[in-house]
């Protein structure tokens, strides 16, 4: 049975726009819809134009226009690719129950084909699932899953309003954190991941997406941060040693380097990338499991 519920309820306050962080997601919607339109595309997904509004597409340009050297980033696309292939996997694996922590303006719910009795769980502001929630009513499109969204503030109490929605601390869970953590501080980040894995019955799996603390604070990635800072939402930190990280919270963790083999779909090797180019190199792609 395909579904979707709201697990804001009536107690979420209505929220005047979106905030810079949320903006975000409108920017990561604009590269899928560009992605969507490509002869060659990595994964389809009609309803990521509509998603990103006027303001992705901006952002979205001015990154590429003042930061990148005009060169259009080939990482969201693998990393989507990478990640639409993950959860499938685990799909496959009979994994049934999906939370995509801070979901943005992602569409998986509705452009992957899940197996019967799968639920997905999308946490992000109440305000920014509000205004997806209305583009996507507009478009008449239906999830092939039980999709519940659940406004949230990640940095605070989420996983009581989770469990309302019906999440089942019982079964395995995939989650997914997709273009989040960087967001975070480092301890924000810890508190989070150990979180997820305290919610998280031994087959449960976990995806997302970092980037190296050296590289970070390297000069190469020096004009993107500004520019990251400038417009509101910075990049607050990164790791060098992700497998240590996610073991020390629990984790077993695989590190997929992006131009690595599983990550990249004839896009990376051709990329018009000098090595150093902010926002590219040094970012990689985590698929954990966790420890029984
Ligand atoms: C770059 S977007 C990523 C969205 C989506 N996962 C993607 O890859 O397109 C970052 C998302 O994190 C959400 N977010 C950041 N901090 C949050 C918080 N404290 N509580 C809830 N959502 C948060 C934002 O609202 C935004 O949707």
């Amino acid at each position: 049975m395909s579904s979707t519920n709201s697990g804001r309820g009536d107690a979420a306050e209505p929220e005047p726009g979106l905030d810079p962080l949320a903006r975000t997601a409108l920017w990561t919607a604009a590269m899928r819809a560009r992605e969507h339109a490509r002869p060659d595309r990595l994964f389809s997904e009609p309803l990521a134009h509509a998603l990103a509004g006027d303001e992705g597409p901006r952002i979205m340009h001015l990154f590429e226009r003042d930061v990148q050297r005009g060169v259009e980033d080939p990482a969201l696309a693998v990393r989507t690719r990478f990640l639409d292939e993950e959860l499938l996997r685990h799909a496959d694996r009979g994994i049934r129950q999906f939370v995509f922590v801070a979901a943005g303006m992602d569409t998986r719910a509705y452009r992957l084909t899940w197996p019967a009795g799968t639920a997905v769980y999308e946490l992000d502001r109440p305000s920014l699932l509000a205004v997806k929630g209305s583009v996507i009513e507009a478009s008449g499109a239906d999830p092939g899953c039980a999709r519940v969204d659940v406004g949230v503030d990640l940095l605070a109490d989420w996983q009581t309003p989770l469990r309302a929605a019906g999440f089942d601390p019982g079964v395995p869970t995939a989650w997914l954190v997709e273009g989040l953590l960087y967001f975070l501080t480092g301890t924000e980040r810890d508190t989070l991941l150990r979180q997820l894995a305290d919610m998280s019955r031994p087959g449960s799996r976990l995806l997302a997406d970092y980037v190296g603390q050296s590289v970070l604070d390297g000069p190469g990635m020096r004009a993107w941060r500004e520019r990251m800072a400038e417009q509101g939402h910075p990049w607050k930190s990164g790791c060098d040693t992700p497998e240590d990280l996610l073991a020390d919270l629990g984790w077993s963790a695989k590190v997929t380097a992006y131009g690595d083999p599983e990550a990249d779909f004839g896009r990376w090797d051709h990329a018009t990338i000098e090595p150093g180019t902010p926002g590219t190199r040094g970012r990689y792609l985590i698929s954990a499991t966790i420890d029984a």
